[in-house]
């Protein structure tokens, strides 16, 4: 607890200033353990170090969300304004699909390269062109690139571009970010399967 009674729980920021620093490192910082991981973050900036880089947009009661705040979060992609500290600490690093401006900040127009590998889809993904809103949710945290956004009768819409590469049924977070749940996941019989 802190002097204002809170619970104070740790969390642990890959740092990285592409200008000054040779390599990443991790830096602990006390936060409030009430409330979402972005937070945490802005806790860290108002009280321990103001040099620490992170974005946001939208954060706020009655605000729509802007995918601003992507970041790993205990390893999985997320928002960050929309996961809550965990008791145990709580491990952010910028999200793994961008090139890195600085500590959390990355460049959304610059996608890190290199090959991934491609495997036999396990599962079928389909969306709903009627439901889906163009966010962009889905095509910003789905760690394998398998959505891509196309413009339909001059609306964005995400479609599913490449299914060889997607996790199977291991992350489904499109499916859980989705917010008009416009994505749909099923299994696909391998051979030899019941
Ligand atoms: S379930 Fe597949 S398509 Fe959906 S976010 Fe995970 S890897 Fe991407
Ligand atoms: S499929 Fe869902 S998450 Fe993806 S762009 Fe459409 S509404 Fe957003
Ligand atoms: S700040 Fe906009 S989605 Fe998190």
């Amino acid at each position: 607890m802190n002097k204002s009674g809170e619970h104070m729980t740790e969390l642990r920021v890959l740092r990285y200033d592409p200008e000054v620093d040779k390599k990443p490192v991790y830096r602990s910082y006390m936060v409030p353990l009430a409330g979402s991981v972005l937070g945490g973050l802005k806790y860290v900036l108002e009280h321990h170090d103001s040099s620490l880089s992170f974005r946001y947009g939208c954060w706020g009661p009655g605000y729509e969300r802007c995918g601003a705040c992507a970041m790993l979060i205990n390893g999985t992609p997320g928002f960050s304004c929309k996961v809550a500290m965990q008791p145990n600490g709580t491990t952010v690093e910028p999200h793994p699909k961008f090139e890195v401006i600085k500590d959390l900040t990355i460049d959304f127009d610059r996608e890190q390269t290199g090959k991934r590998k491609q495997t036999k889809p396990s599962s079928r993904i389909s969306i709903d062109s009627e439901k889906c809103v163009g966010c962009r949710d889905c095509v910003l945290l789905c760690p394998m690139n398998v959505m891509q956004m196309e413009k339909i009768e001059r609306k964005g819409k995400a479609k599913v571009a490449d299914p060889g590469s997607c996790c199977g049924f291991t992350c489904k977070l499109c499916v859980a970010y989705c917010p008009p749940g416009a994505i749909h996941m099923e299994a696909l019989k391998v051979r030899g399967q019941k």
